[in-house]
């Protein structure tokens, strides 16, 4: 039986390749895609969301638009490259309706075997929890990209997806549901190189040729992690962590989100020593299987 997954989003170039990898793994039933603002604002993350799905063929897959900022701050910058207007053909209009009554309908009419996956700043989530607080007892587990255990991309320590709304994502790791954090330590041992590519451009399904394209926009852009070669894309090793667990080394640890510093606002605190007492409430990533990725990433693409 696949597993039931909800990816929460807010597209950009990688979150694009995850909902591609999601809808095509055989391993992977895509329940729907849910939009918030984020890499760009909700208009634009709706609609590449809707052109990522129907330009590789999967029209039936519902698209539920959220919130369209975060709970209590302005929408901070994204970089030029993950705001981008998606050029693919779009046969339809957003599925009517709010994303946040949508993500409470489906995890209560569950059986309690939904993954879910946010791949985006967590204000849906947030909004989702303070609407029910029962559907943490109806998610199998969260399986979230952001945060960053050493270093951040938005400031030497937060990562984009907390950045962005902090607040939302304390409420999220305060939930008490279990919690697989896939952040940057894990993203960036995950670069994609350039013979990889080349295989990926190979295949020949519509979502791989459409992955095709969004890599090797990367590369032009000089998506890159940190310097070394390939292309970082995070939020694929999210939905591939939800297929293949194995893949992500881990520790068990409590983390919080600060919201307060004037200089680390949006870091995810990780005690991994156990300093503060608090029970573990989340399976902190700190490496990748990065053979075990790309083999996920090439089922998903039907190659
Ligand atoms: C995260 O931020 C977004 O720009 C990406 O889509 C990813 O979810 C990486 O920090
Ligand atoms: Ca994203």
């Amino acid at each position: 039986m696949p597993t039931p997954v909800i990816l929460d989003v807010d597209t950009g170039y990688d979150d694009a390749v995850a909902i591609l990898m999601a809808a095509g793994h055989p391993q992977l039933e895509l329940l729907g895609v849910t939009t918030v603002a984020g890499n760009a604002p909700l208009a634009v993350t709706t609609d590449n969301s809707l052109r990522t799905l129907d330009a590789a063929g999967y029209t039936n897959i519902p698209v539920i638009a959220g919130a369209h900022r975060p709970l209590l701050r302005e929408l901070g910058g994204s970089s030029d490259a993950q705001s981008q207007h998606f050029r693919f053909p779009k046969a339809r209009e957003a599925t009517p309706g709010y994303a946040v009554d949508w993500l409470v309908d489906t995890l209560m009419a569950s059986d309690g075997e939904i993954v879910l996956v946010p791949l985006a700043p967590l204000t849906n989530i947030a909004l989702a929890l303070y609407k029910e607080p029962r559907i943490v007892e109806k998610v199998r587990k969260v399986v979230l990209m952001g945060g960053a255990l050493h270093r951040g991309n938005m400031t030497p320590n937060a990562e984009f997806n907390i950045w962005i709304d902090p607040e939302a994502a304390r409420i999220v790791w305060q939930a008490g549901w279990p919690i697989v954090m896939v952040g940057l330590d894990v993203t960036g041992r995950a670069l994609i190189p350039p013979d990889d590519v080349a295989r990926v451009k190979g295949l020949t399904s519509k979502r791989a040729r459409m992955t095709g394209e969004l890599l090797d926009f990367c590369v032009q852009r000089e998506v890159v992690g940190w310097g070394k070669p390939g292309v970082q894309i995070f939020d694929a090793c999210a939905v591939a962590a939800v297929v293949d667990p194995g893949m992500l080394t881990t520790t068990h640890c409590f983390v919080d989100v600060e919201t307060t510093g004037t200089l680390t606002a949006g870091m995810t605190v990780c005690d991994v020593d156990g300093l503060t007492g608090h029970p573990p409430n989340c399976h902190v990533g700190l490496d990748i299987d990065y053979a075990r990725f790309f083999r996920v990433m090439l089922d998903g693409l039907g190659g």
